[in-house]
């Protein structure tokens, strides 16, 4: 059980957000031999972020992040009916070439939903899936890619059982993601998604990321979000391990603490459009993210070189010009650079300039804060 105070109030998030009955799909309505959908869904940056979690992929603490435009994957799932087997029967291609390396993760994925997605023993399944961005760029794309089979198993769903709201599909995809990789979670809306439960976000939960409630100021239309390519070889340390290293970390509880008041000013920022407040929390976060991988038992370090050079000149940067540029970092050594419309020109400028030459081949890549899930 999780209980936060802020205010003198205390709220208990287990009992009221815990009801998983709602996601098992009634038996099918329609007969459906065969259809096929593509989702193209995106990436997502968080500004609070997730560390830690318990099973079944319940989050430590409450996140939110800023849904991406331009680095996506687009996915198709051919389905065919069949006689209802023990497990789920898929193939996997991607980019064109069969991956059997990928199957593991997404076999274990259809086993933890087959409960809520009955459907998927009753199809022999083709999925079909190519990313925006350079494939091994460093650049997670377990958001993106469990979110677009998220939607293109909702897509089916909705055919077999008509009637489904928006909302509750939506609903849906995020709780079916957040099983295969829980920041997927936050990649089927946008522009903000809180996933996990938090006394200030009405309506949040631990089990489904939910598009963030109140006005958000003009400051943060059209965000941009520039990510600089620093190191495209694979982590040394995956997600999986990291968020398990949590698991009797000396400063979990702090930290679990300290990333839901975080949320709580993140959530206030959001609405008065402070800048500079903005800056200060989402660099804080990433820091401390990188914190806890320094301070875990075994201990590690995601950061380069590069990683450091590019945060000084954006510090320098910023300190220059009265500029809101800022970095945050996911769990790697790439750097993705967030700021405000209004100084596009100037930033990336100094991106061109001054940045590239931190960045493996001087790669980097454009994006912005987009919508969320699409259907091809
Ligand atoms: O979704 P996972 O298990 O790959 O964890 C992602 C965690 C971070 O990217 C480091 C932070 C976040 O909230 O996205």
């Amino acid at each position: 059980m999780k209980l936060f105070s802020r205010n003198s109030f205390i709220f208990d998030t287990n009992t009221t957000h815990l009801n998983t009955a709602q996601f098992i799909s009634e038996s099918s309505l329609e007969k459906i031999e065969k259809a096929s959908f593509t989702w193209q869904t995106p990436s997502n940056i968080a500004l609070i972020k997730y560390w830690g979690k318990s099973n079944p992929q319940i989050p430590k603490n409450a996140s939110i992040s800023f849904t991406l435009n331009n680095c996506h994957t687009k996915t198709t799932i051919d389905f065919l009916k069949k006689e209802k087997s023990m497990e789920a029967e898929f193939k996997l291609f991607f980019e064109g070439k069969e991956k059997a390396e990928f199957k593991p993760k997404i076999a274990e994925f259809f086993k933890r939903i087959q409960q809520y997605c009955p459907y998927v023993l009753e199809y022999d399944m083709t999925i079909h899936s190519e990313n925006s961005f350079p494939h091994s760029s460093g650049i997670a794309s377990s958001a993106s890619g469990l979110s677009a089979i998220a939607m293109c198993l909702i897509s089916l769903e909705a055919a077999l059982n008509p009637g489904l709201t928006q909302e509750f599909i939506n609903k849906k995809a995020s709780f079916l993601a957040r099983l295969g990789s829980g920041s997927a979670s936050r990649s089927i809306e946008g522009p903000l998604v809180v996933w996990g439960a938090h006394p200030e976000i009405e309506g949040s939960s631990d089990l489904f990321g939910v598009p963030f409630p109140y006005k958000v100021h003009p400051n943060f239309n059209n965000y941009k979000d520039a990510i600089l390519l620093v190191d495209k070889g694979e982590k040394q340390v995956s997600s999986t391990i990291g968020h398990n290293l949590m698991i009797d970390h000396a400063y979990a509880e702090n930290r679990f603490k300290q990333a839901n008041e975080n949320l709580s000013q993140m959530a206030d920022i959001l609405q008065s459009g402070d800048l500079k407040a903005f800056v200060s929390l989402v660099e804080s976060e990433a820091l401390t993210l990188h914190a806890m991988m320094l301070t875990s038992i075994p201990y590690f370090i995601l950061m380069k070189p590069n990683t450091l050079e590019v945060i000084q000149k954006v510090w320098q940067y910023r300190q220059e010009n009265n500029s809101n540029l800022c970095f945050t970092l996911d769990a790697g050594a790439n750097v993705h650079l967030l700021y405000p419309e209004s100084e596009e020109a100037p930033v990336n400028h100094f991106i061109e300039n001054t940045l590239s030459p931190f960045c493996e081949k001087k790669q980097y890549i454009y994006d912005h804060v987009g919508a969320g899930a699409k259907q091809v």
